[in-house]
């Protein structure tokens, strides 16, 4: 079986078990350059890994320790936008639950849908809303990987949260809290969909994480969802958005974001 094999290949790499998995969003990969002794093990080298459709490097997965916990960092994820299938953007979260991962935390980027955020805020993700049109669980079931009909009352682990919050209080770290709403992409949103999306529900709006919670969720993985508010989304403010604003705020709350995910591992 593919997994095997990819799993194999890793295990010859790296030998120790990582018990926390860590996917990077855009402009949120430098959190993998804080682990310490790393060994890195580009995606490209990785056997059954999606092939990066762009050239250059895709990314790679770095593992190590973090502030005393064993983990697997994705440096650069898979998007649905990029033409990868559902099941190739949630094959490392399958790779993980497989090398022994017991909770994956899942940072993006996102668009702020709720008024009350502003640019540059750090949002604990509450809940989430799959407005992909699809789902990565659809196809032949396989009862070894989870239940053909997976619970998803508590998506976003109660537990991990109440840590996140209070590692932000400690820390004085402003932390909203919101439901995701995850959107296909590549285009960002039009100020009617973002009325849409507000009236749905949904605090912030992103291209990622979905696919990945929901295959980490059948799987038994806990999770734990933080965005980063890279930008108020199309319409609440004057200005058009840009790739390179969602760089530049995400750089910005580079050492908040640090601060709160490295201590919210700590105490996991
Ligand atoms: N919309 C969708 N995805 C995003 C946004 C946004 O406004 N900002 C960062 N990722």
């Amino acid at each position: 079986m593919n997994i095997v094999e990819t799993v194999n290949f890793i295990k010859e790499k790296y030998q120790k078990t990582p018990k926390v998995g860590l996917i990077l969003g855009s402009g949120l990969g430098v959190l993998a350059d804080e682990i310490e002794d790393p060994i890195k093990v580009p995606y490209q080298d990785i056997p059954h890994f999606p092939v990066s459709t762009v050239s250059g490097h895709a990314g790679q997965l770095v593992f190590g320790h973090l502030n005393g916990k064993q983990v697997v960092a994705m440096q650069g994820r898979f998007h649905f936008y990029e033409g990868y299938s559902m099941k190739e953007v949630t094959y490392p979260v399958r790779v993980m639950k497989e090398l022994g991962v017991e909770v994956l935390i899942v940072t993006n980027a996102a668009g702020g849908v709720n008024t009350e955020f502003q640019a540059g805020d750090l949002m604990l993700i509450t809940d989430h809303i799959n407005q992909m049109g699809t789902n990565p669980l659809i196809g032949s079931h396989d009862e070894g990987q989870g239940v053909r009909f997976p619970d998803m009352s508590e998506a976003y682990s109660k537990k991990l949260m109440s840590i996140a919050m209070d590692v932000a209080e400690k820390h004085q770290l402003k932390l909203q809290q919101g439901v995701y709403v995850g959107n296909t992409g590549p285009c960002y949103e039009t100020p009617a969909e973002v009325r849409m999306i507000r009236t749905l529900g949904g605090d912030a709006v992103g291209m990622s994480t979905v696919p990945e919670v929901i295959v980490a969720r059948h799987a038994n993985i806990k999770v734990l969802g933080i965005s980063c508010i890279s930008n108020m989304a199309a319409g609440i403010l004057p200005q058009p958005l840009s790739h390179d604003e969602v760089i530049e705020t995400t750089e910005k709350v580079k050492a908040n974001f640090l601060q709160l995910v490295k201590a919210t591992v700590e105490n996991i």
